[in-house]
């Protein structure tokens, strides 16, 4: 295998415009991410300051990082995610460091080599350097694109972006500065969300009801999320609706999901989706942003 550089680190973000103090945002890129549609998802709800924000599905996180809430509990079934972030506040500057080192080394082979370390989670592996690890595979991997197979292995080919943004060291920073204030669980969504209560802000961003039977993406995690979880989650949602929370819900549009919420409002968004198995299918897709 060549070890020839597929890509190179990109280094023009260390000079680009820096805002003082430096802003938080999502420190990885996520399938389903939200950065795209951050003002339509704003136009419709500003999340309350007064109460907890809640982000079960917590991805990249990007409305979290975008509204930077100052009490938040933030929770993905994706552990090995949540340890990333649980890693970051703890030590960034250790991150920082390891970051730099994968900066240094990329090429195909290290990338694959990473890979194949990652996925036999060596007990010498201390958490930090996971973080790293994980970090690095998402920016350097297809598409941004974080998928594992039954066995929970990841296994994303290499990306074939000519310029890498590993990370900024201002805003991984900032964003571990904001985590810090936040709980962060690994669990499912109906565990985080026992403890919501009136007032409370509530952002629902599931793997999406797929769109026709063949175009489903719900690999981030080794369990999928099939229609019986999406029925669950409608249910949990009106749940939250009666204890007084305040609810917003993201999903593709299609005839099963404004069943299951009836009784919320609908909002219609045109999105174009980048992270697509198949280019021919990366286009824009109308999505409903709902709330009650
Ligand atoms: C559409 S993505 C969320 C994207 C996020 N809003 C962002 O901006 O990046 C859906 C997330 O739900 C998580 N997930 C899947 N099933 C889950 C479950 N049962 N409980 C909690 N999280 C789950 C996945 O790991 C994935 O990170």
């Amino acid at each position: 295998m060549s070890t020839s550089k597929p890509s190179t680190i990109s280094h023009n973000s260390r000079h680009e415009i820096k805002t003082d103090p430096p802003l938080p945002t999502p420190i990885i890129k996520w399938a389903g991410g939200k950065t795209k549609l951050l003002n339509d998802i704003l136009k419709q709800k500003q999340p309350s300051m007064t109460g907890n924000y809640f982000e079960p599905f917590f991805g990249s996180g990007a409305l979290f990082f975008k509204v930077a809430p100052k009490r938040a509990v933030l929770s993905d079934f994706n552990s090995d995610l949540m340890d990333m972030y649980i890693s970051v506040v703890n030590d960034v500057e250790k991150v920082i460091k390891y970051l730099c080192q994968h900066e240094k080394k990329h090429s195909i082979e290290y990338y694959y080599t990473i890979r194949d370390k990652w996925n036999k989670r060596h007990k010498n592996q201390s958490s930090i350097m996971r973080a790293s690890m994980f970090i690095y595979l998402n920016k350097t991997g297809y598409n941004g694109l974080w998928r594992v197979n039954k066995q929970g292995k990841y296994n994303v080919p290499i990306g074939t972006q000519t310029n890498v943004n590993l990370f900024h060291p201002h805003k991984l920073r900032a964003s571990a500065k904001l985590l810090k204030n936040a709980k962060i669980l690994k669990s499912s969504y109906r565990e985080t969300l026992n403890k919501a209560k009136k007032g409370d802000f509530v952002y629902l961003d599931p793997p999406y009801c797929p769109l026709s039977s063949t175009a489903k993406f719900t690999s981030y995690t080794a369990e999928g999320f099939d229609e019986n979880d999406q029925k669950e989650l409608a249910l949990t949602a009106k749940d939250l609706k009666k204890r007084g929370c305040i609810v917003m819900i993201s999903n593709h549009e299609t005839p099963y999901v404004r069943e299951i919420y009836k009784g919320f409002r609908f909002h219609r968004v045109s999105c174009t989706r980048s992270i697509n198995s198949n280019p021919k299918k990366r286009g824009a897709v109308t999505e409903l942003i709902i709330t009650n």
